[in-house]
């Protein structure tokens, strides 16, 4: 940071939430949590119960809970129009004998309606799996089938991407247009809440690792306890804010923070439908008046590369700004502070544990560069290969003191691969490499493993490389994560070809739309290289992405000094 930057890094004045920082950092208890919740005083728990009914039954049902905003249509719903909604929804999952914990899948794309249908699913007590609306055939198949999913929420369009003849477990695929076209009956009161208890499953995300398919990553209804003290203290929500993550609810950040955090605390969602433009980002926010906004370093770092655009909007309603899902560079902090007068708060967690876990509060000091400190009640540990914690300054595995609400309960039909995060007896590996100062604060070194994170989206080279060989021109592939100024990393294949083959730029975009096509957009390799052969270990013969990458970066640092 340059000098005349530290002003604004340094701990600001305001009237936030949280006030006394320090006092709740030494006394905070996670059973506090708990007390902000109905279930506190009533004993009878349900996640979608706490996240609208609830408001409706405290007086609530008038204010607005969503606005929906897409390039042609504006529409708007109060408590009680979602309350009614997903009351409908939810009786015709009954109708279709969606039992507690069955698995509903929620394929749409970032709509009300897809807000309310898994909020719906989550109200019958089943346990709720959103589908990223990218998603391809092979991955709505896999992620359907890992964990038996009986019934699956979508409209005519994604449908076509639904593999049903190769998924047995799906029983019934209802279509929103039908949903929507019968009439809505209100109900009074929670006849169709189904009360669970904190331990039972509330919603699954399918996550990427660096081996294998993707995990089912299956959170719990405690993990609401979670989500609503970090909204309330991270987001800062206050009853008069409207609040817009950009993320969709397939991923973690989408569901947790995009639906479940703001709408306990009773905010004003926004959901954005549409593709990305910096014109349609900013004029949703004068538009629509936001005062929270959470996104991710690739949106801002697009959003800075369209320079003085922001000038044409007043964006004096944003009061205060988050990130999350991939390092948060200081010139980005640095141009959100010079362009939009507004500090941007880095936040790190994982699919797996369900919520913030470091942080930047509001008002509290910045040290761009880092991740932020630990969350009141969050201990983190930088441990050495042997679990043994390494003094402050040091760089190791970034791992956190077990257990807090949002932790995962389970990884859905995979015992091993969930308890190589607890190897360590009190602790849970996050794969991410970090150090802490001595004021607490984290930074980020980099993943221990060859996970790629593009666009804060994480991607496993495993299931790419599997789909390339899949093509008949591939005979091996070797995916990693290639060092990117707007993506943080961007997807790149080596690839070696099969014999009669041979390398054209037809070919390689052939492969390029092959993959695209089957898994999805964003894991889609930007760039495939030939090579006549492939890295190996010499003795299990397993391709070195390692050696793939340090290529890599020996190439982008060539390049570096020669300009
Ligand atoms: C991985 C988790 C749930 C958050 C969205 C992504 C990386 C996350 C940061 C940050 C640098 C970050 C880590 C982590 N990551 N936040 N603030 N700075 N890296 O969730 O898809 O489960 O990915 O994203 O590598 O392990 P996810």
């Amino acid at each position: 940071m340059t000098k005349q930057a530290t002003s604004h890094i340094e701990k600001v004045e305001g009237n936030y939430n949280l006030s006394n920082y320090e006092t709740i950092r030494e006394n905070f208890d996670w059973e506090d949590a708990k007390e902000l919740l109905s279930a506190a005083k009533t004993g009878k728990v349900n996640a979608a119960y706490e996240t609208i009914d609830r408001h409706v039954d405290e007086g609530y049902g008038d204010k607005i809970a969503i606005h929906y905003i897409n390039e042609t249509e504006k529409r708007s719903y109060t408590f009680r129009e979602v309350k009614d909604k997903t009351d409908h929804y939810a009786k015709i999952l009954k109708e279709n004998g969606v039992k507690k914990g069955d698995r509903v899948f929620i394929f749409l794309s970032k709509t009300p309606e897809c807000y309310i249908a898994i909020l719906a699913a989550i109200k019958v007590g089943a346990i709720a799996g959103p589908l990223f609306e990218a998603f391809m055939e092979d991955a709505v198949r896999d992620r359907i089938n890992d964990c038996d999913g009986t019934l699956l929420i979508t409209d005519q369009e994604l449908a076509k991407r639904v593999p049903q003849q190769d998924i047995p477990s799906l029983q019934t695929i209802l279509y929103v247009e039908d949903i929507e076209k019968e009439a809505l009956q209100p109900v009074d009161g929670d006849q169709f809440v189904e009360w669970v208890d904190w331990e039972d499953g509330l919603i699954i995300h399918y996550t990427s690792g660096s081996t294998g398919k993707p995990k089912g990553v299956l959170h719990a209804h405690r993990a609401v306890q979670h989500h609503i003290v970090t909204g309330k203290w991270v987001l800062d929500i206050k009853d008069e804010d409207v609040y817009w993550c950009t993320s969709h609810p397939g991923w973690v950040t989408g569901s947790v923070y995009g639906l479940f955090a703001p709408l306990l605390n009773r905010a004003t969602v926004v959901i954005q439908g549409g593709r990305f433009s910096a014109e349609n980002w900013y004029s949703l926010i004068e538009e629509l008046g936001v005062t929270i906004w959470y996104s991710a370093p690739t949106a801002f770092r697009m959003l800075l590369s369209q320079g003085d655009l922001y000038k044409k909007y007043d964006l004096s309603s944003v009061r205060h700004v988050l990130s999350v899902g991939e390092p948060l560079n200081p010139e980005v902090i640095q141009w959100a502070w010079n362009s939009l007068k507004v500090r941007i708060h880095d936040t790190w967690w994982m699919t797996e544990t369900g919520g913030h876990l470091i942080v930047n509060l509001p008002a509290e000091k910045i040290k761009p560069g880092s991740m932020g400190r630990p969350f009141p009640g969050v201990q983190v540990g930088i441990l050495d290969d042997e679990g043994q914690e390494l003094p402050r300054g040091e760089v190791g595995q970034l791992a956190v003191r077990t257990p807090w609400p949002g932790l995962m309960k389970e990884i859905w039909g995979n015992q091993d691969k969930f308890k190589s995060y607890f190897q360590y007896e009190g602790w849970y590996i996050s794969g991410d490499l970090a150090l802490q100062d001595e004021e607490g604060y984290v930074f980020f070194q980099g993943r221990n493993d060859d996970m790629i994170n593009s666009a804060g989206e994480r991607i496993g080279p495993f299931e790419v490389e599997s789909k390339l060989i899949e093509h008949p021109a591939v005979e091996e592939a070797g995916v990693i994560g290639k060092p990117d100024e707007l993506r943080g990393e961007l997807v790149k294949a080596f690839i070696t070809l099969r014999q009669g083959f041979s390398q054209s730029k037809e070919l390689l975009e052939e492969i390029r739309v092959f993959v695209r096509k089957n898994l999805s957009a964003h894991a889609a390799p930007r760039e495939i290289e030939v090579v006549d052969e492939l890295p190996k270990t010499k003795i299990s013969g397993k391709i070195l992405r390692r050696q793939l990458k340090a290529l890599e970066i020996e190439r982008a640092n060539a390049n570096k000094v020669n300009i």
